[in-house]
Protein backbone atom coordinates (compact mmCIF):
# COMPACT_ATOMS: atom_id res chain seq x y z
CA UNK A 1 0.00 0.00 0.00
CA UNK A 2 1.25 3.32 -1.10
CA UNK A 3 0.66 6.69 1.05
CA UNK A 4 0.79 8.52 3.92
CA UNK A 5 -0.09 8.19 7.85
CA UNK A 6 -0.78 11.50 9.23
CA UNK A 7 0.02 12.15 12.81
CA UNK A 8 0.38 14.95 14.98
CA UNK A 9 2.11 16.08 18.38
CA UNK A 10 -1.82 16.84 19.94
CA UNK A 11 -4.69 16.45 19.42
CA UNK A 12 -6.03 20.26 17.59
CA UNK A 13 -2.48 20.76 15.94
CA UNK A 14 -3.82 20.59 11.97
CA UNK A 15 -3.85 16.64 11.00
CA UNK A 16 -7.04 16.96 9.08
CA UNK A 17 -5.60 20.34 7.36
CA UNK A 18 -2.25 18.81 6.62
CA UNK A 19 -4.28 15.62 5.18
CA UNK A 20 -6.15 17.63 2.66
CA UNK A 21 -3.15 19.47 1.84
CA UNK A 22 -0.74 16.32 0.97
CA UNK A 23 -4.11 14.97 -0.74
CA UNK A 24 -4.75 18.13 -2.98
CA UNK A 25 -0.83 18.25 -3.54
CA UNK A 26 -1.22 14.89 -4.96
CA UNK A 27 -3.83 15.66 -7.06
CA UNK A 28 -2.49 18.86 -8.59
CA UNK A 29 0.57 17.37 -9.55
CA UNK A 30 -0.97 14.78 -11.28
CA UNK A 31 0.45 11.53 -10.68
CA UNK A 32 -1.13 9.93 -8.55
CA UNK A 33 -5.01 10.14 -10.37
CA UNK A 34 -6.03 7.77 -7.63
CA UNK A 35 -5.54 9.22 -3.86
CA UNK A 36 -8.23 8.48 -1.33
CA UNK A 37 -8.71 9.66 1.74
CA UNK A 38 -9.38 7.52 5.35
CA UNK A 39 -9.61 8.61 8.63
CA UNK A 40 -10.70 5.14 10.48
CA UNK A 41 -11.69 6.36 14.03
CA UNK A 42 -12.83 9.52 14.54
CA UNK A 43 -14.12 10.71 18.31
CA UNK A 44 -16.64 13.27 18.78
CA UNK A 45 -18.55 12.90 15.90
CA UNK A 46 -22.19 15.35 15.78
CA UNK A 47 -25.39 13.18 15.91
CA UNK A 48 -27.66 14.33 13.20
CA UNK A 49 -30.67 12.59 12.88
CA UNK A 50 -29.56 9.65 15.14
CA UNK A 51 -26.74 9.03 12.99
CA UNK A 52 -23.00 9.85 13.95
CA UNK A 53 -21.45 11.98 11.57
CA UNK A 54 -17.76 12.21 11.32
CA UNK A 55 -16.49 16.25 10.75
CA UNK A 56 -12.86 15.32 9.87
CA UNK A 57 -13.82 12.72 7.69
CA UNK A 58 -16.79 14.42 5.93
CA UNK A 59 -13.88 16.80 5.34
CA UNK A 60 -11.45 15.12 3.56
CA UNK A 61 -14.19 13.65 1.59
CA UNK A 62 -15.19 16.65 0.23
CA UNK A 63 -12.53 18.54 -0.28
CA UNK A 64 -10.41 15.14 -2.48
CA UNK A 65 -14.31 15.12 -4.06
CA UNK A 66 -14.22 11.41 -3.05
CA UNK A 67 -16.85 9.88 -3.74
CA UNK A 68 -16.21 6.46 -1.82
CA UNK A 69 -19.33 6.69 1.01
CA UNK A 70 -17.88 8.06 4.68
CA UNK A 71 -18.80 4.51 6.09
CA UNK A 72 -15.72 3.29 4.22
CA UNK A 73 -13.64 6.55 5.17
CA UNK A 74 -14.80 6.45 8.62
CA UNK A 75 -15.79 3.06 9.50
CA UNK A 76 -15.80 4.01 13.55
CA UNK A 77 -17.30 6.34 14.99
CA UNK A 78 -17.92 7.62 18.87
CA UNK A 79 -20.15 10.56 19.63
CA UNK A 80 -17.96 11.74 23.12
CA UNK A 81 -14.80 14.38 22.17
CA UNK A 82 -12.37 11.32 23.99
CA UNK A 83 -9.32 9.18 23.03
CA UNK A 84 -10.92 6.05 21.35
CA UNK A 85 -10.84 3.16 24.11
CA UNK A 86 -12.46 5.89 26.50
CA UNK A 87 -15.02 6.68 23.79
CA UNK A 88 -16.06 3.13 23.48
CA UNK A 89 -15.70 2.19 26.98
CA UNK A 90 -17.98 5.00 27.67
CA UNK A 91 -20.56 3.96 25.15
CA UNK A 92 -20.37 0.32 26.19
CA UNK A 93 -18.82 -1.43 23.36
CA UNK A 94 -14.64 -2.34 22.06
CA UNK A 95 -13.11 -1.10 18.62
CA UNK A 96 -12.08 -4.19 16.70
CA UNK A 97 -8.81 -3.51 15.27
CA UNK A 98 -8.52 -6.47 12.84
CA UNK A 99 -11.39 -4.80 11.36
CA UNK A 100 -10.02 -1.48 10.68
CA UNK A 101 -6.47 -3.39 9.48
CA UNK A 102 -9.22 -5.66 6.90
CA UNK A 103 -10.58 -2.59 5.49
CA UNK A 104 -7.42 -1.63 3.95
CA UNK A 105 -6.42 -4.69 2.64
CA UNK A 106 -9.41 -3.68 -0.41
CA UNK A 107 -7.36 -1.00 -1.17
CA UNK A 108 -5.96 -1.16 -5.14
CA UNK A 109 -2.15 -0.98 -5.19
CA UNK A 110 -1.95 1.84 -7.60
CA UNK A 111 -4.16 4.16 -5.29
CA UNK A 112 -2.53 6.54 -3.44
CA UNK A 113 -4.04 6.48 0.45
CA UNK A 114 -3.57 9.61 2.89
CA UNK A 115 -4.85 8.20 6.25
CA UNK A 116 -5.54 10.80 9.51
CA UNK A 117 -4.46 9.29 12.67
CA UNK A 118 -6.62 10.35 15.77
CA UNK A 119 -5.03 12.72 18.71
CA UNK A 120 -0.90 11.67 18.84
CA UNK A 121 1.05 8.42 18.50
CA UNK A 122 0.12 7.18 22.29
CA UNK A 123 -3.33 7.56 22.02
CA UNK A 124 -4.87 3.92 22.88
CA UNK A 125 -7.32 2.55 20.84
CA UNK A 126 -7.80 -0.48 22.91
CA UNK A 127 -5.59 -1.90 25.80
CA UNK A 128 -2.25 -2.11 24.89
CA UNK A 129 -2.51 -1.07 20.89
CA UNK A 130 -1.89 2.91 20.41
CA UNK A 131 -1.82 4.77 17.22
CA UNK A 132 1.78 4.03 17.00
CA UNK A 133 0.54 0.31 16.45
CA UNK A 134 -2.27 0.99 14.01
CA UNK A 135 1.15 2.65 11.92
CA UNK A 136 3.12 -0.07 12.02
CA UNK A 137 0.09 -3.06 11.09
CA UNK A 138 -0.53 -0.30 7.99
CA UNK A 139 3.62 0.29 7.42
CA UNK A 140 3.06 3.57 6.18
CA UNK A 141 5.54 6.25 6.60
CA UNK A 142 4.46 9.33 8.71
CA UNK A 143 3.84 12.47 8.38
CA UNK A 144 4.24 14.19 11.94
CA UNK A 145 2.23 17.33 12.57
CA UNK A 146 3.84 19.78 14.79
CA UNK A 147 1.93 22.66 16.45
CA UNK A 148 4.52 25.72 15.81
CA UNK A 149 4.13 27.04 19.20
CA UNK A 150 6.39 26.89 22.89
CA UNK A 151 6.50 23.67 23.54
CA UNK A 152 7.12 21.69 20.36
CA UNK A 153 10.30 20.97 20.39
CA UNK A 154 9.50 18.79 23.54
CA UNK A 155 6.51 17.35 21.75
CA UNK A 156 8.05 16.69 18.55
CA UNK A 157 11.35 15.03 19.46
CA UNK A 158 8.94 12.60 21.66
CA UNK A 159 6.76 12.00 19.37
CA UNK A 160 10.10 11.23 16.87
CA UNK A 161 11.93 9.00 19.72
CA UNK A 162 8.75 7.12 20.56
CA UNK A 163 8.29 6.21 16.39
CA UNK A 164 12.33 5.20 16.38
CA UNK A 165 11.12 2.84 19.46
CA UNK A 166 8.45 1.51 17.38
CA UNK A 167 10.39 1.30 14.32
CA UNK A 168 8.11 3.68 12.20
CA UNK A 169 9.25 5.50 9.26
CA UNK A 170 9.11 9.02 9.37
CA UNK A 171 9.07 10.83 5.88
CA UNK A 172 9.12 14.11 8.02
CA UNK A 173 7.39 17.29 9.77
CA UNK A 174 4.87 19.75 8.97
CA UNK A 175 4.94 22.49 10.94
CA UNK A 176 1.73 24.00 11.07
CA UNK A 177 0.12 27.51 12.18
CA UNK A 178 -2.67 27.45 13.85
CA UNK A 179 -2.80 31.28 14.79
CA UNK A 180 -2.42 34.43 12.70
CA UNK A 181 0.93 35.71 13.17
CA UNK A 182 -0.08 38.30 15.66
CA UNK A 183 -1.49 35.39 17.93
CA UNK A 184 1.91 33.33 17.75
CA UNK A 185 4.22 33.06 20.46
CA UNK A 186 7.85 34.30 19.66
CA UNK A 187 9.29 30.31 19.39
CA UNK A 188 8.07 30.42 15.88
CA UNK A 189 11.04 32.10 14.87
CA UNK A 190 12.84 29.07 16.08
CA UNK A 191 11.14 26.02 16.52
CA UNK A 192 12.06 24.95 12.87
CA UNK A 193 15.61 25.63 13.21
CA UNK A 194 15.96 23.95 16.88
CA UNK A 195 14.59 21.21 15.28
CA UNK A 196 16.71 20.81 12.12
CA UNK A 197 19.50 20.54 14.79
CA UNK A 198 18.52 18.36 17.19
CA UNK A 199 17.30 15.89 14.05
CA UNK A 200 18.09 14.26 10.49
CA UNK A 201 14.00 13.83 9.97
CA UNK A 202 13.18 16.86 7.67
CA UNK A 203 10.87 19.24 8.07
CA UNK A 204 9.12 19.30 5.03
CA UNK A 205 6.81 22.43 5.27
CA UNK A 206 6.03 25.17 7.01
CA UNK A 207 2.34 25.78 6.66
CA UNK A 208 1.44 29.39 7.53
CA UNK A 209 -1.95 29.98 9.20
CA UNK A 210 -4.29 29.69 6.04
CA UNK A 211 -8.10 31.10 7.35
CA UNK A 212 -11.01 29.42 6.31
CA UNK A 213 -10.05 25.76 4.66
CA UNK A 214 -11.32 24.85 0.99
CA UNK A 215 -9.95 23.33 -1.66
CA UNK A 216 -8.44 26.47 -3.63
CA UNK A 217 -6.87 27.98 -0.40
CA UNK A 218 -5.04 24.44 -0.06
CA UNK A 219 -4.19 24.11 -3.80
CA UNK A 220 -2.73 27.57 -2.86
CA UNK A 221 -0.28 26.05 -0.33
CA UNK A 222 0.80 23.37 -1.63
CA UNK A 223 3.99 25.02 -2.78
CA UNK A 224 4.90 25.04 1.22
CA UNK A 225 5.63 21.22 0.93
CA UNK A 226 8.72 19.28 -0.20
CA UNK A 227 7.42 17.53 -3.25
CA UNK A 228 10.42 15.81 -3.79
CA UNK A 229 10.45 13.82 -0.09
CA UNK A 230 6.70 12.97 -0.70
CA UNK A 231 7.43 11.62 -3.87
CA UNK A 232 10.53 9.50 -3.12
CA UNK A 233 8.38 7.84 -0.47
CA UNK A 234 5.25 6.52 -2.72
CA UNK A 235 8.29 4.66 -5.25
N1 LIG B 1 -2.80 26.21 8.73
C1 LIG B 1 -4.03 26.47 9.20
N2 LIG B 1 -4.66 27.62 8.85
C2 LIG B 1 -5.89 27.90 9.33
N3 LIG B 1 -6.59 27.09 10.14
C3 LIG B 1 -6.01 25.94 10.51
C4 LIG B 1 -4.71 25.56 10.06
N4 LIG B 1 -4.40 24.36 10.59
C5 LIG B 1 -5.46 24.00 11.33
N5 LIG B 1 -6.41 24.96 11.29
C6 LIG B 1 -7.71 24.94 12.01
O1 LIG B 1 -7.42 24.55 13.35
C7 LIG B 1 -8.38 23.61 13.81
C8 LIG B 1 -7.67 22.30 14.17
O2 LIG B 1 -7.11 21.75 12.98
P1 LIG B 1 -7.40 20.24 12.57
O3 LIG B 1 -8.86 19.94 12.69
O4 LIG B 1 -6.79 20.01 11.23
O5 LIG B 1 -6.60 19.51 13.73
P2 LIG B 1 -6.51 17.95 14.01
O6 LIG B 1 -5.13 17.66 14.48
O7 LIG B 1 -6.99 17.22 12.82
O8 LIG B 1 -7.55 17.79 15.21
P3 LIG B 1 -8.20 16.41 15.75
O9 LIG B 1 -7.24 15.88 16.75
O10 LIG B 1 -9.50 16.89 16.35
O11 LIG B 1 -8.42 15.51 14.58
C9 LIG B 1 -9.42 23.49 12.70
O12 LIG B 1 -10.45 24.41 12.94
C10 LIG B 1 -8.64 23.89 11.46
O13 LIG B 1 -9.45 24.38 10.42
MG1 LIG C 1 -8.58 15.92 12.65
Amino acid sequence: MKGFFITGTDTGVGKTVVSALIAVLLKEKGFFPDVIVRKPIETGCAIVNNELVPGDGHLLKTITGSDESLDIITPVRFSHPLAPMAAAAYEGTTIDIAEIINSFKSIDSSSVVIVEGVGGLLVPITKGFFVSDLIRELSLPVILVSSNRLGTINHTLLSLEHMKNKAVAVAGIVFNNTHTTGEQDISVNTNIEQIRQLTDVPVIASLPFLGSINYNVLAAAIKTVDYGIIRSFLK
